[in-house]
C-alpha cells in the first residue's frame, strides 16, 4: 500500500491526511523549508550553543562521535572566502554576485556550520545536521544544507580558510549548513509519497 493518501496517525489508525500536526516535533519537520535570504545579523551564540548540542546529541554508530563541527559567524572569514570563490569563478562569479540579495557563497547565510568526518562517517553527520536544522527551525532560525560550496573548499585556493577550521587529522569537509534569521518564507516543495510504502 502506498502512502499517497494514507498516513499513519498517532494512535496507529490510518488517516487520509497527516495527523499529529499539533505535535511540536511533527510541526517543525513539516513546516521547515530551506532558507536562502537572511536578515543581516548572525545567529545569537546562546541559541547556537543549543543548536550545536542538539547536533551532538544525534544517534551515531557505536557512539564514536567521529564528527567535527565548526561554526563561523565572522564576516571577514565568510566574505574573504567568497571573494576568492568569485575570483576563481570568473564571469560566472560576476553574474552570481549580481543576483538579487547576494551576500556570500553560502547562500547568503550570516552564520555557517561546517561539518567534517573521516571517510565512512557520512551517515552520522547527516543525522547530526538534521538535528541542528530542526532544532534551529523550532527556535525561529532558518537554514540551508549546502553541498555546493564544498568542492571549492576542498580546492588549493581555499586551503588557508580550511586550515583555520582546525579539523582533526584524516577528517574532510562533507557539507555545510547556512543559518540565520529568515528574510523569506518559501513555499513547500512537493514530496513524492509513493517513495515509501508498507510491505505486507
Ligand atoms: C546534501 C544536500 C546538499 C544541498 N546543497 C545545496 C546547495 O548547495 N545549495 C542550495 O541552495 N541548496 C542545497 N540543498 C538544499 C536542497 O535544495 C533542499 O533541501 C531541497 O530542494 C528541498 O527543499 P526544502 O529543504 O525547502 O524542503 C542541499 C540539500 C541537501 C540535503
Amino acid at each position: 500500500m502506498t502512502l499517497s493518501l494514507v498516513l499513519a496517525s498517532c494512535n496507529g489508525k490510518r488517516e487520509a491526511e497527516p495527523t499529529c500536526t499539533e505535535n511540536p516535533v511533527v510541526k517543525t519537520i513539516m513546516e521547515r523549508r530551506s532558507i536562502r535570504k537572511y536578515q543581516d545579523r548572525p545567529v545569537d551564540r546562546a541559541q547556537m550553543d543549543t543548536i550545536i548540542r542538539c547536533g551532538l546529541n544525534a544517534p551515531n554508530g557505536m557512539n564514536r562521535q567521529d564528527w567535527a563541527v565548526r561554526v563561523v559567524d565572522n564576516p571577514e572569514y565568510l566574505n574573504g572566502i567568497t571573494s576568492l570563490f568569485l575570483e576563481k569563478m570568473g564571469e560566472r562569479g560576476a553574474r552570481m554576485a549580481q543576483e538579487d540579495g547576494w551576500r556570500n557563497m553560502f547562500r547568503n547565510a550570516p552564520t555557517v556550520v561546517f561539518i567534517a568526518a573521516p571517510e565512512g562517517g557520512d551517515l552520522n553527520i547527516g543525522l547530526l545536521g538534521e538535528n541542528m536544522i530542526l532544532a534551529a527551525w523550532s527556535m525561529g532560525i532558518g537554514s540551508c544544507c549546502l553541498g555546493g560550496p564544498i568542492a571549492f573548499m576542498r580546492s588549493e585556493a581555499a586551503a588557508p580558510y580550511v586550515e583555520r577550521l582546525k579539523l582533526p587529522e584524516g577528517y574532510r569537509l562533507v557539507y555545510a549548513i547556512g543559518m540565520g534569521y529568515a528574510d523569506e518564507s518559501p513555499e513547500a516543495k512537493p514530496r513524492d509519497l509513493s517513495k515509501a510504502f508498507y510491505v505486507e
